[in-house]
């Protein structure tokens, strides 16, 4: 099924269908489900046979929801506002009450579902977003196992949206992995990361495989290194209770980066569909060299911010933020060097770097090419040539840019840095999006390209694992180690220092 859909969509309305949301109270169904249903409707990719059934605790009539859901789409809303499309998405939502683990809620869901495909000829099409706390996940999909609701028969499809994290670590998530795997077929499981949703993320498979000039230099002959950067200058906000127990390398690395990581690294894939694409992604992340305890303590780096200054504003260390340990030792910063060993990438370090409370947000992917191999100028000005640098930019201010030296003009030999640069905005103009809207309307065309494969779950734990145990059995010391507006702690530094690099914003 997967197979049969590429990801080169073709711009018609997803097939009829109910999205189904547990956990409609929760900030991401306002902040982001919401809109991007919006966004999806004016964008002509669904059709009038949709409805939304929204699934909270709290009892609430349909009525009270969408006006609910009218105040805070005004709130959140990615652009501006056409009343009769913000009509078409309200009328088309609808109030269920029931607690997650109550078997009668499932009856009457059941039962509910079947009178809106009579009303809205919705075919018996369920997607279910799983917008609740982790713990939940498998209780609900057992649920709407025994009440037949997972079951695709007679064509009609039944798929299940799961929201990181995928697990704590690798047995939890092995044994998530078995308990859904126990009721729903592997490709009815939608993993959701909102990196892969991103366009520039989209764009680094365009980009490698849909030109041919650089393939032939994406390998350990012409890459020194490559260095992923995901900086973030907001602190915790209100999310001490998931993230005390998260921390950064289980929050943004297991996850977003190694994606980033696979996309940069993987092998082309023998087709753009789902499975071939996931394959080779899942390849690359099985190919990591785990590190072992003596490595994770050279080749891996935490950090904490303590007290600083973001954006020119006094901002609290991550210790006293509310509802912070005072004496945490949760990690908010991640540095890594970390090796791939196959054929294209032995011996090429990859870095990678997040943190929050740095001083800017940016999430970029820096390849960092090697020197030209001979020196024409010694004895000039010009002795040190600095090698050429593509930068993939993810956010802000999406684009690719390639450097490179040029001579300054004048008869004195003299060079200076100079940028080959493609600027998203301003070569496509701004879509509105919260960028779930790409990963909503791909589930519901079947299209599983953009979401995490249970191996690929697996093999992003492997990679995470020995440093989780070692941080753990190993407590930090030295927390809070960098300042708030930082670019992290000094170690972070001289995990590149001692190879004779540096992180771009240090070079
Ligand atoms: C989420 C993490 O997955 O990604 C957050 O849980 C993080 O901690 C966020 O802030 C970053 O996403 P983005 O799209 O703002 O880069």
């Amino acid at each position: 099924m997967n197979d049969a859909t590429s990801t080169i969509r073709r711009g018609e309305p997803a097939p009829a269908s109910v999205f189904v949301i547990f956990g409609a109270g929760g900030d991401l169904t306002k902040r982001k489900l919401v809109p991007a249903l919006y966004n999806l409707h004016v964008q002509n990719l669904l059709r009038d046979d949709f409805a939304v059934v929204m699934i909270s605790r709290k009892p609430i009539s349909d009525e009270e929801l969408r006006a609910q859901m009218r105040t805070e789409f005004r709130e959140f809303a990615t652009g501006g506002i056409d009343d009769a499309a913000w009509q078409w998405v309200e009328s088309r939502l609808y109030a269920h009450t029931a607690n997650f683990d109550d078997a009668d809620g499932y009856v009457r869901l059941a039962h509910r579902l079947g009178e809106l495909d009579h009303e809205r000829g919705t075919a018996g099409n369920y997607l279910f977003y799983l917008a609740t706390p982790p713990n939940y996940f498998a209780t609900i999909v057992h649920q709407l196992g025994n009440v037949g609701l997972t079951r695709e028969e007679g064509g009609r499809w039944r798929r299940v949206i799961v929201e990181k994290p995928f697990g704590t670590d690798r047995d939890s998530a092995r044994a998530l992995n078995r308990d859904l795997q126990a009721i729903l077929a592997e490709p009815q499981i939608y993993r959701i990361d909102h990196y892969l949703g991103k366009e520039t993320v989209q764009n680094i498979l365009l980009m490698r495989f849909a030109n041919g000039i650089f393939e032939p230099i994406w390998n350990r002959q012409f890459v020194d290194h490559v260095q992923i950067t995901v900086a973030e200058t907001v602190g915790i906000g209100n999310r001490a209770g998931y993230f005390e127990e998260a921390g950064t390398l289980r929050d943004m690395v297991q996850n977003h980066m190694l994606q980033l990581l696979a996309l940069v690294a993987m092998e082309p894939p023998t087709s753009f569909h789902a499975d071939p694409v996931r394959d080779e992604k899942s390849k690359v992340l099985r190919a990591i060299q785990a590190l072992d305890p003596e490595e994770v303590l050279t080749r891996s780096v935490r950090g904490q911010y303590g007290a600083g200054i973001v954006a020119g504003k006094e901002v609290a260390g991550y210790r006293e933020e509310a509802n912070v340990a005072p004496q945490s030792k949760t990690e908010t910063f991640a540095a890594l060097e970390l090796f791939v060993d196959n054929w294209r990438w032995a011996d090429v370090p990859f870095y990678l770097r997040t943190g929050k409370r740095l001083p800017t947000r940016s999430t970029e992917i820096a390849i960092q090419f090697k020197r030209a191999p001979h020196s024409l100028f010694r004895g000039t000005k010009v002795e040190h040539v600095p090698p050429n640098v593509m930068v993939l930019r993810l956010q802000p201010d999406e684009g690719i840019s390639l450097g490179f030296q040029a001579k300054v003009p004048g008869p004195v030999m003299k060079m200076d840095a100079v940028r080959m640069d493609f600027d998203y905005a301003e070569r496509f103009g701004a879509t509105p999006s919260t960028g779930y809207e790409t990963l909503v309307y791909d589930c519901m065309c079947g299209d599983a390209t953009l979401f995490h494969r249970a191996d690929s779950v697996d093999a992003g734990w492997r990679v995470v694992q020995p440093m989780l145990d070692v941080w753990k059995a190993l407590p930090a010391r030295h927390f809070p180690n960098y300042a708030a507006g930082t670019w992290g702690p000094e170690e972070s530094h001289e995990l590149l220092a001692r190879s004779g690099r540096a992180w771009r914003n240090e070079g």
